[in-house]
């Protein structure tokens, strides 16, 4: 009986590598024996400021908790479209950029099909093309962490359907050039662009990115979120801006209500407030140099500069994975990464002028 069930699962699936998530707050904290307050969470790029008080204070005035979301996200997809300098129409909300991710993907590849990513990067590409039975030619950058762009030429040619490319990259930190992007986008295939720290690397105005070739690249989506500037990672909002072919398709294919109520109020209250956000942003910037400079007094830490908001640092002389383990007993968290590409690295989200002095004592105190 088992194996006729087990048959039932498409192989794809079957065989696909489960996601690893992280451990939730309050479980590791029980886990520590230490109260949830103390824990310095440097794991995962969110905003240590959080939401803005303009959007928690729309959170709390919204009175339509019981009726579901606006399957067009009007008010948010009008205050976006304010926002970026675009139309609403090209503009497409999801439940975060990992949604959109996955949205993508289920358009465009069925089963053999392929998509290039550009490892080190952001692991959800993969991911979702592994669900959807597509193939990843993964092309590695360059020991500085630069595009292999001879290489992704090639995979182009052999049929690759989309590229996914993040700027600034996770967990490298570099932002893609413009010139690279430029021949890129000569390729024949899908170029998504994922700018979900964008605003850490254009801390002075609302983000223009890759968003001023869209009108000459009908090949070109971009990514974004309000995870990381805007502090609302756990509410779950981003946005795409698509060309007219893409989001036509991307619209039918969505789940209508995959934006909360709450999300898009939230995410609304925080577009009129950005000028607040930005002064966050440029806080967390001025922090993320403060930070490097003191990683960079550790003989035994090599921190990449990074124009996000957390700083890659190959680990040298000791073990990167118990260096993560000795931080975490201390109740300060930091991401590592178990794969042949990161195995000697940490990487660590900027956090508050607090944070960083946390994180900096413990590591004194973990290597005395
Ligand atoms: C490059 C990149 N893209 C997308 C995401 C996911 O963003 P969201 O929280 O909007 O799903 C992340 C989150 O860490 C990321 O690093």
């Amino acid at each position: 009986m088992m194996s006729v069930l087990s048959g039932l699962i498409r192989p794809e699936i079957a065989d696909l590598e489960a996601y690893t998530p992280i451990v939730p707050l309050e479980v590791l904290a029980d886990r520590l024996g230490l109260p949830v307050a103390q824990i310095v969470k440097l794991d995962a790029n969110e905003n240590p400021y959080g939401p803005a008080p303009a959007a928690l204070a729309a959170l709390q005035a919204t009175a339509t908790y019981h009726i579901y979301p606006d399957p067009e996200q009007t008010a948010l997809r009008k205050a976006l479209a304010d926002y970026t300098g675009r139309s609403a129409e090209e503009i497409l909300c999801g439940a975060g950029a990992d949604e959109l991710i996955d949205l993508v993907l289920r358009l465009i590849i069925s089963p053999g099909d392929a998509i290039i990513d550009c490892p080190p990067t952001f692991g959800m590409y993969r991911f979702d093309a592994g669900i959807c039975g597509g193939r990843v030619i993964s092309i590695p950058r360059r020991a500085d962490f630069s595009l292999d762009l001879p290489a992704i030429a090639r995979a182009a040619a052999q049929g690759a359907k989309a590229i996914f490319l993040t700027s600034p990259n996770n967990p490298t930190g570099n932002p893609l050039p413009r010139s690279e992007l430029l021949q890129i986008l000569e390729l024949p295939l899908l170029v998504v662009v994922d700018e979900a720290y964008i605003e850490f690397a254009e801390p002075e105005h609302a983000p223009v990115g890759a968003s001023d070739l869209l009108d000459r690249y009908p090949n070109l989506a971009i990514l974004r979120t309000f995870s990381k500037w805007a502090g609302l990672a756990g509410l779950r909002v981003g946005y795409g801006l698509f060309p007219r072919w893409l989001s036509e398709q991307l619209w039918k294919i969505k789940q209508p209500y995959n934006v909360s109520v709450a999300a898009q109020a939230a995410a609304v209250a925080s577009l009129a407030v950005a000028d607040e956000l930005r002064a966050r942003v440029q806080a967390i910037v001025a922090e993320r140099e403060r930070l490097f400079q003191h990683l960079n007094t550790f003989p035994f830490l090599t921190p990449f500069p990074s124009v996000a908001n957390f700083i890659l640092c190959r680990v040298e002389g000791r073990d990167a994975r118990e260096l993560k383990l000795a931080l975490e007993r201390r109740g300060v968290l930091v991401r590592h990464y178990q794969t042949p590409l990161l195995n000697g690295y940490i990487r660590i989200s900027v956090g508050t002028p607090a944070q960083t002095d946390a994180l900096i004592a413990m590591l004194a105190e973990v290597t005395r």
